[in-house]
């Protein structure tokens, strides 16, 4: 199949491409599109035949559910069967946003689109490139982030091309996305509301419109045995080639062992990575350099290390919208061992260190 690659502008789409992509989707062929998150490949939701090859595509797992977009918030009744009260109140203060909501589902929503749930996940994003494809589309596009199962959610159209070239319709450039992370998940089918996946509307955001709101246990813990309620929660995901370990602790013991580790990686003809912030970039470039240099003389060898600053801990954001397209960066380089700071920043932590801990395995060392 030829992927067709339309660049639109991102706040106003030309809409004879809208048309043409919508018309796509409404004989139930596949287009990826720009969101303010990531970027999702779409389908229409209520055709069970869009939903398989939304999972053929990316080689994905059937009981793994798709959430489902809207463009106008009359539009859910059809597909959610009770919307509590409290819903309604985060939908005022946050849609459109980043943020999905879990109801009951209505018999309008194939299986197929929920995975064989009862319930469905729907969000209404604020992206005007995603709202004119939703209404062009005939209301309902079923998108999960359109890259193959397992790598790094894309956040350019180059990353979406990168995994999905030839196997979809069409990709619509919008550039990069604003925030970089997936959409914050909270269920409503429960007495009181479960955040199934911290993102941009964080934990304090949504106590601060809902009261009571809980964590789901199993996106905290680090045992196998408690397991996430979102399914897509449980799969190893976003996972670099090359392994990578966290490093937390003080920033100057964390800043030191990293040095040493890229040391011991370079003597041992590793190609070694540090994914770190802007604050701390100049101190690792520095060790950088003596081994770039020193490595050379000894054994000749091409010795890389690579310093990959994502950007500074007093404006997350910038962390955020940098760690996947960083991620498939040192798939590219042929990296080796990829060591990272941990980034607790206050507003976004939970949400960086959720993607960045799964793309670790959880494998974390603390720096004493
Ligand atoms: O920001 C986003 O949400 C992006 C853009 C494209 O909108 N979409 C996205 O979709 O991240 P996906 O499929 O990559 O992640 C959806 C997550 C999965 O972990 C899935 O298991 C969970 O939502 N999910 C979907 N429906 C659910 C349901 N009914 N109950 C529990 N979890 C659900
Ligand atoms: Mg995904």
């Amino acid at each position: 199949m030829n992927t067709d690659i339309e660049k639109v502008d991102p706040g106003s789409p030309d809409p004879e491409t809208i048309a043409r992509a919508g018309k796509i989707l409404r004989e139930g062929g596949l287009v990826a599109f720009p969101t303010e998150t990531v970027y999702g490949l779409g389908g229409d939701a209520l055709n069970p035949e869009s939903s398989k090859k939304i999972y053929a595509a990316k080689g994905r797992p059937s009981d793994n559910p798709l959430i489902v977009h809207i463009a106008d918030r009359k539009d859910l009744a059809r597909i959610a069967a009770e919307v509590p009260e409290s819903a309604v109140r985060l939908m005022d203060e946050y849609w459109p946003g980043p943020v999905t909501m879990i109801f009951p589902k209505t018999e309008e929503v194939p299986m197929e689109t929920t995975g064989g749930l009862p319930t469905v996940a729907v969000r209404f994003p604020s992206h005007p490139t995603a709202r004119a494809l939703i209404r062009a589309a005939g209301g309902y596009i079923a998108a999960p982030s359109a890259n193959l199962s397992g790598r790094p959610s894309p956040t350019s159209a180059a990353h979406v091309a990168q995994d999905l070239s030839g196997r979809i319709e069409m990709i619509i450039d919008g550039g990069n996305a604003a925030i970089g992370l997936e959409s914050t998940i909270v269920d409503f089918t429960e007495e009181i509301p479960v955040i199934l996946r911290p993102g941009f509307i964080n934990y304090e955001m949504l106590k601060d419109v809902l009261g009571e709101v809980k964590v789901d246990p199993g996106i905290l813990s680090e045992n196998e045995h408690v397991r996430p309620k979102a399914p897509g929660m449980r799969y190893r995901h976003y996972a670099p080639k090359a392994p990578l370990v966290v490093i937390e602790g003080e920033p100057e013991k964390v800043t030191d062992l990293i040095r040493k580790y890229l040391e011991k990686a370079a003597a041992e003809g590793k190609r070694a990575a540090v994914l770190c912030s802007d604050e701390t970039a100049d101190s690792y470039e520095r060790a950088a350099e003596k081994i770039r240099s020193g490595g050379a003389e000894q054994n000749g060898k091409n010795l890389c290390v690579m310093v990959s600053p994502i950007g500074s801990l007093t404006e997350d954001e910038s962390i955020a919208r940098h760690l996947f397209g960083q991620l498939r960066l040192f798939d590219e380089q042929n990296i080796d061992i990829i060591y990272s700071e941990a980034f607790d920043t206050p507003r976004l932590g939970q949400a960086i260190m959720n993607r960045l801990l799964k793309a670790a395995g959880h494998t974390v060392i603390r720096a004493e």
